[in-house]
C-alpha cells in the first residue's frame, strides 16, 4: 500500500469509529476519533497537494470538525441531547423517518463498550503536568512494580474540569501507554441507551476488567461523563438508582486492598457538583483539569501548527495572548480552521489545478480572523465553579 492510501485508509478507520460512537452517544471518545481522522486527512492533503481527491478530503474534515463543534456545544448547555438531525451526511440514513427516537433506541452491551485505543501519546497531551503526574503514579508505576506499593494504591481517579481541556485525551493517553485492557464507556449512553440491561451490562464490565487483570493483564475502565450515573437526565426512575448502585458496588470491589489486581477506574466529568459524596469518595485521586495557562496555549499552538507552513508574521506568543479563556478543543479548532480556510481558498481559486501549485502560507490575519469570530467556550463564572469545587474535594 503506497503511504497515501495508507494515510487514507487510518482516516477512513478513524472516522468510522468515530460515526459508530456518534451514534452510540460516547460523545468524548467519538471527538477524539473524529480528531484522529481529521489529522490524517490533512497530513493526506499536506503530502500530496495535488491530488485530485483533495477536494473530498478537505469537505470531509470540514464535516468532522463540524460535528466535533455540535458534539461539544452540547456537553455545555445541560439540555437533553438529541443528536440525530445534526449528524454528518453520511450518518442521516435512518434517522430521518424515526426522527427523535433513534438516539434513544437501545444497545448491546458490545455495541456502548470501546476496546479499541485511540492512539493517544502523553506528547499529544499539552500541559496538565499534575494530572499526568497523578496518573502515573496511581497507574503506571504500581502496573510496571507493585512491590514497590506494599500498602496498595489508588484504584480510582475522577478528572474533572471545563469541556475540552484533555480529559477524554488523558485517558486515551494512558491506555496508549501501558499495554491494558482497556474499556471505555459513556456513562451518559449507558443510561439511554441499555435501558433495562444497564445494572446487568455494568456488572459485566467490571466482570471483564477483573478477569483480564487476573490473567495478568491490566485493565482500565474508563467511565466518561461520569456525572450522567446520578440518573438525572434518565427516563427509567427506578432503575437509574439500580445501576449507580451496581456501579458503587463495583468499585467498592476493585478498592479491596486486600486483592492486588490492577483493575483501575478513571471518570471524567465536566459537572463534578452533580456527583454525590459516596460517588465522590470512591475515587480516591481526584483531580482538576483546568483551562491551559499562557504557556500551554504556546505549546498547543506550535503543536497545531508543527504541519502547517506559517507565513513570517506569525507570532505563537501572540496567538497565546489573544486566546486567553480558550480550551484546549478551542486552540485546536482555530488552527484547523485557519488551515481550513487557506486550502479551501486554494481549491476555490482553481489554483489547485497545476499540479505545481501550492496553499499560501497562513498569515497572523487568517489566526486573528478565526479568533475574532470565537469567544472562549467556558465562563468565568464556570472556571470560578471548578475551583470552588476542587478546594472542597481535591485529593491529589
Ligand atoms: N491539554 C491538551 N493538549 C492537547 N490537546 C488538547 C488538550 N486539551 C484538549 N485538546 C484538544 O481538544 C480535544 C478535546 O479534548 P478532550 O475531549 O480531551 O476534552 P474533555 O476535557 O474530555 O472535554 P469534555 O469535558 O467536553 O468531555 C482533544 O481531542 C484535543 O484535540
Ligand atoms: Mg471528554
Amino acid at each position: 500500500m503506497s503511504a497515501s492510501q495508507e494515510l487514507e485508509k487510518l482516516a477512513t478507520n478513524y472516522a468510522l469509529e468515530a460515526v459508530r460512537l456518534d451514534k452510540q452517544g460516547a460523545k468524548g471518545m467519538a471527538i477524539t476519533m473524529y480528531q484522529k481522522a481529521i489529522e490524517n486527512l490533512l497530513k493526506l492533503v499536506q503530502l500530496y497537494p495535488e491530488y485530485s481527491l483533495n477536494k473530498v478530503y478537505i469537505q470531509r474534515a470540514m464535516a468532522y470538525q463540524e460535528r466535533i463543534r455540535i458534539l461539544q456545544n452540547a456537553g455545555i448547555t445541560p439540555v437533553a441531547h438529541d443528536e440525530t438531525e445534526t449528524q454528518p451526511e453520511t450518518e442521516k440514513t435512518d434517522s430521518t423517518e424515526t426522527g427523535k427516537t433513534t438516539s434513544a433506541g437501545k444497545a448491546s452491551y458490545d455495541e456502548l463498550i470501546v476496546k479499541e485505543k485511540p492512539n493517544v501519546r502523553w506528547e499529544e497531551v499539552v500541559g496538565l503536568e499534575a494530572a499526568k503526574k497523578a496518573i502515573k503514579e496511581a497507574i503506571v508505576y504500581p502496573v510496571q512494580r507493585p512491590d514497590l506499593f506494599p500498602l496498595g494504591w489508588p484504584r480510582g481517579i475522577l478528572l474533572f474540569g471545563p469541556p475540552g481541556c484533555g480529559k477524554t485525551l488523558l485517558a486515551a493517553a494512558v491506555a496508549t501507554e501501558i499495554d491494558a485492557l482497556f474499556l471505555s464507556v459513556d456513562a451518559a449512553s449507558v443510561m439511554s441507551k441499555w435501558l433495562g440491561e444497564a445494572e446487568r451490562n455494568v456488572a459485566k464490565l467490571f466482570r471483564s476488567a477483573r478477569k483480564a487483570a487476573s490473567n495478568g493483564k491490566p485493565a482500565i475502565v474508563f467511565v466518561d461523563e461520569l456525572d450522567s450515573l446520578m440518573g438525572r437526565h434518565s427516563s427509567e426512575v427506578g432503575g437509574e438508582v439500580r445501576v449507580r448502585n451496581q456501579f458503587l458496588k463495583e468499585m467498592d470491589g476493585i478498592l479491596d486492598k486486600g486483592k492486588k489486581l490492577h483493575v483501575y477506574v478513571i471518570g471524567a466529568t465536566n459537572k463534578p457538583w452533580d456527583l454525590d459524596w459516596p460517588f465522590i469518595r470512591r475515587f480516591q485521586k481526584r483531580i482538576l483539569v483546568p483551562l491551559p495557562d499562557h504557556h500551554a496555549r504556546l505549546q498547543m499552538f506550535k503543536l497545531y501548527t508543527s504541519n502547517l507552513s506559517l507565513a513570517p508574521d506569525v507570532d505563537l506568543h501572540e496567538l497565546a495572548r489573544l486566546s486567553e479563556g480558550f480550551s484546549g478543543s478551542d486552540i485546536r479548532d482555530t488552527c484547523q480552521s485557519a488551515h481550513l480556510k487557506v486550502i479551501g481558498e486554494f481549491f476555490e481559486s482553481g489554483q489547485a489545478k497545476n499540479k505545481l501549485a501550492k496553499p499560501r502560507p497562513l498569515t497572523m490575519s487568517d489566526f486573528r480572523q478565526i479568533l475574532e469570530e470565537r469567544k472562549p467556550s467556558v465562563s468565568l463564572n464556570m472556571l470560578a465553579s471548578y475551583n470552588r469545587w476542587f478546594e472542597a474535594f481535591k485529593a491529589l
